[in-house]
């Protein structure tokens, strides 16, 4: 029994060296130590040693089985290192290769451009409201002075959606909601979508207004300049001419449009190649905004004592100061979504 546990040693010992996967080791060590294998086989046979050699052949058949077990480990572990260390150098990553871009999106020109007018308002003090674009009749036109058949109305070519529902021509309904709804003093801009029936390359039929107004006690004309001109210096810089001209809105009185000098051709009205300027039209000015000291008729409407309280408003077009901020001359490049165009903002 001695040499037959000898010889089992040598030989298992020799079969899994040859052993080139994990697989084969499997079956050597059944081959030894299965239910029908060759050292279980001689272990059984222990019962036929005599008792006084059965110990010493017990410990020796332990340490043969101990041994082939020892070396199986072993070389199990060898090759899950072998098989770990291959695909680590497999699939090996470069970390310093410069990673894929993912691709960012911006805002829209004219939502910066409208951001940038909330934020000097802001710091003047002005507060945010907005009101619907679907308005009534009466905030759109009645209660901002224009009444029915009043020629006024003309001024805006309106989409009617219903018999006394329009889309709003303007954002001025809001100074009337935020005036029913609250008491002096005010400090508000409002700005919003407004439709009109207007389409060619300085008018789109939708486009963005910044409504403002200021109402408190004893608030003048000089209150108004003063507010617009830092509005205008800290939008297109502080060397930018401008100037208030009387104009016509019946919910103001008086009323005055802001021109700026034209950033085309530097107010001369004249290009420089001599040409004459078609964006100002030769002028050298160009309208950016209405507004006037709100009409005493108009605070009579929400309620408010004309004789106590006076303000001022205005109502400027979005899209005209990001064309000339930005040099632009077609307003339809703002809502065709063409990314050429977008990306160079
Ligand atoms: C008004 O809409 C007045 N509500 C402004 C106002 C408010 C005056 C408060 C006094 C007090 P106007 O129709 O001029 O005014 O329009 C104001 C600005 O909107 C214009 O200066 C222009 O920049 C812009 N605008 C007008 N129509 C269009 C259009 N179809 N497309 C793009 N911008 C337009």
């Amino acid at each position: 029994m001695r040499a037959d546990l000898e010889r089992i040693r040598q030989a298992a010992l020799a079969d899994l060296e040859r052993c080139e996967d994990e697989a084969a080791l499997d079956q050597t060590r059944l081959r030894y130590l299965g239910r029908k294998g060759e050292l279980t086989a001689v272990l059984r046979g222990m019962r036929e040693v005599a008792a006084a050699e059965r110990p010493a052949m017990g410990e020796l058949a332990n340490a043969v089985k101990t041994a082939v077990e020892e070396r199986l480990g072993a070389l199990r572990r060898r090759l899950a290192d072998a098989r770990q260390a291959k695909s680590l150098a497999e699939e090996r990553l470069d970390v310093t290769l410069p990673g894929i871009r993912s691709a960012h999106g911006h805002l829209h020109p004219l939502t910066q451009v409208l951001d940038q007018i909330t934020s000097i308002f802001a710091e003047m003090g002005f507060g945010v409201e907005t009101g619907p674009e679907v308005e009534d009749d009466y905030h759109n036109f009645e209660a901002l002075n224009i009444p029915r058949d009043h020629p006024a109305r003309d001024m805006h070519d309106t989409f009617f959606v219903a018999e006394d529902r329009v889309l709003r021509t303007h954002t001025s309904p809001v100074q009337i909601r935020v005036m029913e709804s609250r008491q002096p003093p005010l400090r508000v801009i409002a700005p919003g979508v407004v439709y009109r029936h207007d389409d060619d390359v300085t008018h789109s039929p939708n486009f963005l207004q910044v409504e403002g107004f200021f109402v408190d006690e004893a608030v003048t004309f000089g209150d108004l300049k003063g507010v617009l001109s830092e509005f205008v210096h800290a939008f297109f810089g502080p060397r930018i001419p401008l100037r208030f001209r009387p104009s016509f809105f019946p919910f103001t009185e008086p009323s005055a449009e802001v021109d700026i000098g034209c950033v085309m051709c530097a107010a001369s009205g004249v290009l420089p190649d001599g040409s004459p300027c078609r964006v100002c039209k030769r002028s050298g000015w160009l309208e950016i905004l209405g507004s006037g000291m709100i009409d005493p008729n108009v605070f009579r409407f929400v309620g408010y004592d004309p004789e106590k309280f006076s303000g001022f408003a205005f109502g400027l077009g979005v899209e005209r100061l990001a064309m000339l901020k930005h040099g632009i001359g077609d307003i339809r490049l703002f809502y065709e979504n063409d990314l050429r165009f977008l990306r160079q903002f």
